[in-house]
């Protein structure tokens, strides 16, 4: 069963795609009932017909017994100038799931969504104790997708024809498009850019401008979230960047950050440790350490 807790806009859109693309029962928790039943119903009339699961909506967190997977998209609050703005009521929000999830269904794969994305995957993994490889932010994929979009769109040029594309470190202000290793129809990026300025400026306010136009993101999370939940349930294996908690890769020790992982039906198998240039490197260190900062800014 696939749990998902918060279902606002982002928790929706992620049970649709579970439940459209008939991947497995799917439970809908929210703290107020009647958002989780009215979104579960919405979302029932998108069941195949050949499906033989279903979808429903609670408020009662007993119901997440049996997860396999849950799936984190609550949020307290609406930030508007920056990702940490709630970050001391979204902390306290994750530390009460974690709480729950690891009573109910305490062998669940855990994806986290909710923002602020780093410090919430390190504040639920500390609280649940759950193995850190099975405790997942879904955030570096999605920054990569942009990444991609605009490559395609600087360069007039298809996303298939673009490899390697990556980005890494915090899902936020500070994170780094990795360009060293791109390549566009064969030839490197650099060949073709003369600076990475305004690709990273624009991948890194990509959330501010998508919101002059609409009050928050939610497709492009959800498919990078389904991505990951389809490779689990589906026993298939991908390599993407993720927020994992670090045990000493990329030289950071207690932090989750946005590094390469490889994942299966377990959760995390592996994470990549991948070549860097200096300039990527010193953004890195700049990004684990704005993390670490908001991680001991949190107001217990
Ligand atoms: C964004 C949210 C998901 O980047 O953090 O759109």
């Amino acid at each position: 069963m696939i749990s998902i807790v918060g279902t606002g806009r982002v928790g929706a859109s992620i049970a649709f795609l579970c439940v459209s693309h008939g991947l497995d029962d799917v439970l809908l928790v929210n703290r107020t009932k009647e958002k989780a039943i009215g979104e579960s119903l919405d979302v029932a009339s998108a069941i195949p017909a050949d499906s033989k699961f279903s979808v429903r909506g609670t408020d009662n967190y007993s119901e997440l017994v049996g997860s396999d997977i849950v799936i984190i998209a609550a949020s307290v609050g609406v930030y508007t100038k920056d990702r940490s703005e709630n970050i001391d009521l979204q902390v306290k929000m994750i530390k009460g799931i974690a709480e729950k999830t690891k009573q109910y269904c305490p062998s669940a794969i855990v994806l986290i969504v909710s923002n602020p994305l780093d410090v919430l995957t390190y504040y639920f993994q500390k609280t649940s104790e759950f193995p850190r490889f099975k405790v997942i932010g879904i955030a570096s994929s999605l920054d990569t997708s942009r990444f991609r979009y605009y490559i395609s769109e600087t360069l007039s040029v298809p996303q298939s024809s673009i490899s390697n594309a990556l980005v890494l470190g915090e899902h936020g202000d500070t994170m780094v498009p990795i360009f060293s290793g791109v390549s566009v129809g064969g030839n490197p990026l650099f060949s073709m850019i003369d600076s990475r300025d305004a690709i990273t400026e624009n991948v890194r306010n990509y959330w501010r401008t998508l919101r002059n136009y609409k009050s928050r993101s939610q497709f492009g999370i959800a498919k990078n979230t389904f991505d990951v939940v389809n490779a689990i349930l589906n026993k298939k294996e991908i390599t993407i960047p993720a927020s994992v908690v670090l045990d000493g890769e990329y030289g950071e020790q207690n932090i989750a950050m946005g590094v390469p992982v490889k994942i299966n039906q377990n959760g995390v198998s592996e994470i990549q440790q991948i070549k860097l240039d200096d300039t990527e490197s010193s953004s890195l260190k700049k990004s684990s350490e704005k993390i670490r900062n908001d991680i001991n800014s949190v107001h217990e």
